[in-house]
């Protein structure tokens, strides 16, 4: 039987945003030494899982295969952009089964609802990064429960995940990433 690992990841705000108001990622919260880090994950992984929006918000230049999340499919399809799952029509493990029947990394970049699900399916890891001295008002939250429970880290606390040592990427810009580990 195959087998998965799947890895959630983010950058985010003071405020545990990973979007404006109006869903898009402001260059305040890009960083250089974040991005390069991302696309090597995303390239170890043999899927990549991202909601709708985030499919249509960065067009797969690099060719990865692709998992859509999405209301609009029907259950599990292969379509010419990728595959596309309905989590309300079929469970992770056929959309894995179907899309990486090789087993191996998964790779979830989310968005919001993208993580929500994946937090209550269970992550392996989250690589968490923070770019500190941007707060985004009004934004996207990583998880729809951050803010309640206080922040992203104590609400991956409470699912069960434990912190590594954080790592500074780039000390001028403070931005560093923290890898939760189950
Ligand atoms: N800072 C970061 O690290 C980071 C990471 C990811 C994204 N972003 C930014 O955040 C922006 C917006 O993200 P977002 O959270 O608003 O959108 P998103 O997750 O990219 O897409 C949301 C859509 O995904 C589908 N979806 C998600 N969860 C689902 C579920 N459980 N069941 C069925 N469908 C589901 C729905 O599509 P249907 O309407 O078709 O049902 C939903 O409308 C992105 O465009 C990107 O700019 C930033």
């Amino acid at each position: 039987m195959a087998r998965y690992e799947i890895h959630g990841h983010a950058i985010v705000s003071d405020d545990d945003c990973i979007a404006n108001a109006d869903g898009s990622m402001p260059d305040a919260l890009r960083n250089e030494a974040d991005w390069r880090r991302f696309q090597g994950e995303l390239d170890r992984a043999v899927l990549n899982v991202l909601g709708r929006y985030g499919h249509y918000r960065f067009p797969n230049v690099a060719g990865r295969r692709r998992l859509i999340v999405s209301s609009q499919a029907d259950g599990v399809e292969q379509r010419a952009d990728g595959w596309w799952w309905n989590p309300g029509m079929a469970s992770l493990g056929e959309a894995l089964r179907k899309a990486a029947p090789e087993g191996g990394l998964i790779a979830v970049p989310g968005g919001r609802r993208v993580n929500d699900l994946f937090l209550s399916l269970g992550f392996d890891a989250f690589h968490l990064s923070r770019k500190r001295g941007v707060r985004l008002p009004g934004g996207v939250p990583v998880f729809t429960r951050a803010w309640a429970m206080g922040s992203a880290e104590r609400l991956l606390a409470s699912h069960g995940l434990h912190p590594t040592d954080p790592v500074v990427l780039d000390e001028a810009e403070r931005v560093s990433v923290t890898v939760w580990m189950r």
